[in-house]
């Protein structure tokens, strides 16, 4: 929602939300309607499907945010939870979209079974981009290993 309200009215193919299930699909054009004039709530693709692909009309290099939050939905079922393969995919599309100075911003949930094995298998990746073109911040609070987790990954403007 932030994003949308920071970016409107200019909303037409600059933001895109995807997710799983129609649910969320409809509690996030129910939001969007609530913040945003008609005109700019319309201008948001909201995209029902699995994020392990983008859109296709998306060009490398050119997207300067992708924002993942992980897991499942809140009130929801459980069990439709992201997954570290699925996930894993996306970030292998994601990757190449990012613009030189963009980043992807990635919360955790390491409290349930699957939102564990993800940020498990989400870190070990990310140990092995390339550090010449990716910084890479992993929040975390020291004692609380099942609280959320933020990683941060930032494309340098310039190849270092
Ligand atoms: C923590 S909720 C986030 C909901 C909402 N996007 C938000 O940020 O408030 C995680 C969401 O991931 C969705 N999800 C699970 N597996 C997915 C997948 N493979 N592709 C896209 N979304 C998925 C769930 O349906 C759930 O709504």
């Amino acid at each position: 929602m932030a994003l949308a309200q920071l970016l409107a009215p200019a909303l037409a193919n600059k933001l895109f939300a995807i997710d799983l299930q129609q649910r969320a699909v409809q509690a996030t054009k129910k939001r969007l309607a609530a913040f945003l004039t008609p005109q700019d709530a319309e201008a948001v693709a909201v995209l029902h499907q699995c994020h392990s692909y983008f859109p296709a009309h998306l060009h490398p290099s050119t997207v300067k945010l992708i924002v993942y939050n992980l897991g499942y939905l809140p009130g929801g079922d459980k069990q439709v939870t992201t997954q570290a393969d699925t996930t894993l995919t996306s970030l292998h599309a994601a990757v190449p979209l990012i613009t030189p100075g963009g980043a992807i911003s990635i919360v955790c949930y390491p409290g349930h079974s699957a939102g564990k094995q993800e940020l498990l298998a989400l870190t070990a990746w990310m140990e092995q981009l390339d550090n010449n073109v990716w910084s890479y911040c992993h929040h975390q609070w020291p004692s609380r290993p099942y609280s959320p987790q933020w990683l941060f990954l930032q494309r340098y403007t310039v190849g270092r």
